[in-house]
């Protein structure tokens, strides 16, 4: 089983390969090849059908981590802290990861700045694995006035290789950059020695992570950066229709 000290060493070697998992079943198809299976709050939308991933709770996470624990046996199984159970005190975000590590999570990933680096190191003194999740954050789309593309400016990048350090020397495992500009992700990687792994912030990261239903192509619209490697949603409707004829005949 991969475990955090495995993807820290990856650094600079093969590139890491995450995907987002809410289910059992699910767990099971992708487990054998890939190397993290993320618990993403995402999980809020994709099944769900939420606006955005404010309303997701601890006990739901709490659920899928347990069902996906359940179909895992490679892949290293980190889950989100939801928004509202970790940014109040490190006290609190200890309390919420340690629920989500009993239900079979290995590690979390938080989503911050500064104002989270205490709080991280907090957590790994404790024995918590976490990752970083910094550029665009969906937990704060409220404050953002939307889901923008972050560190396009010189002030914004070296905001971001702030943190970036910051979180490295609390003891952070990797990093996560989402939707980040190239040349930001790019200086990011060259700056810390542990992993970037990145969505919608180029190749120039340590590895990937998609939300898997995007990648199988079961919505209409997917985010410009993501290849659709499969059209589920067409085979789903075909095969539904197949179903159908074949019952009223
Ligand atoms: O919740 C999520 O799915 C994420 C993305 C980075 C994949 O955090």
């Amino acid at each position: 089983m991969i475990t955090a000290p495995h993807i820290r060493a990856r650094k600079g070697k093969e590139k890491l390969v995450a995907l987002t998992c809410y289910t059992t079943r699910m767990a099971e198809l992708l487990d054998p090849q890939v190397d993290i299976l993320l618990v993403g709050d995402s999980v809020g939308m994709v099944l769900y059908g939420m606006d955005s991933t404010l309303d997701v709770t601890l006990s739901m996470m709490v659920e899928h981590v347990k069902a996906v624990r359940r179909g895992t046996k490679h892949a290293f199984l980190l889950a989100d802290l939801p928004f509202g159970s970790y940014q109040r005190s490190p006290e609190q975000a200890f309390t919420s990861a340690a629920k989500l590590l009993k239900a079979g999570a290995q590690g979390v990933k938080l989503e911050g700045g500064l104002e989270m680096v205490e709080t991280v190191r907090f957590l790994v003194e404790r024995g918590i694995p976490v990752i970083a999740h910094i550029g665009l954050k969906p937990q704060h789309v409220q404050t953002m006035g939307g889901y923008k593309k972050q560190g396009k400016t010189e002030s914004d990048k070296k905001q971001m290789l702030i943190e970036a350090r910051a979180h490295e020397l609390a003891g952070a495992f990797a990093l996560l950059l989402e939707g980040t500009e190239e040349k930001t992700a790019a200086a990011i990687t060259k700056a810390v020695k542990i992993p970037t792994i990145g969505i919608g912030a180029s190749p120039m990261c340590d590895g990937q992570v998609l939300v898997t239903e995007d990648m199988l192509g079961m919505f209409d619209q997917t985010p410009s950066f993501v290849t659709r490697h499969a059209e589920l949603a067409q085979d789903i409707t075909k095969a539904v229709a197949k179903f159908v004829k074949a019952t009223r005949k």
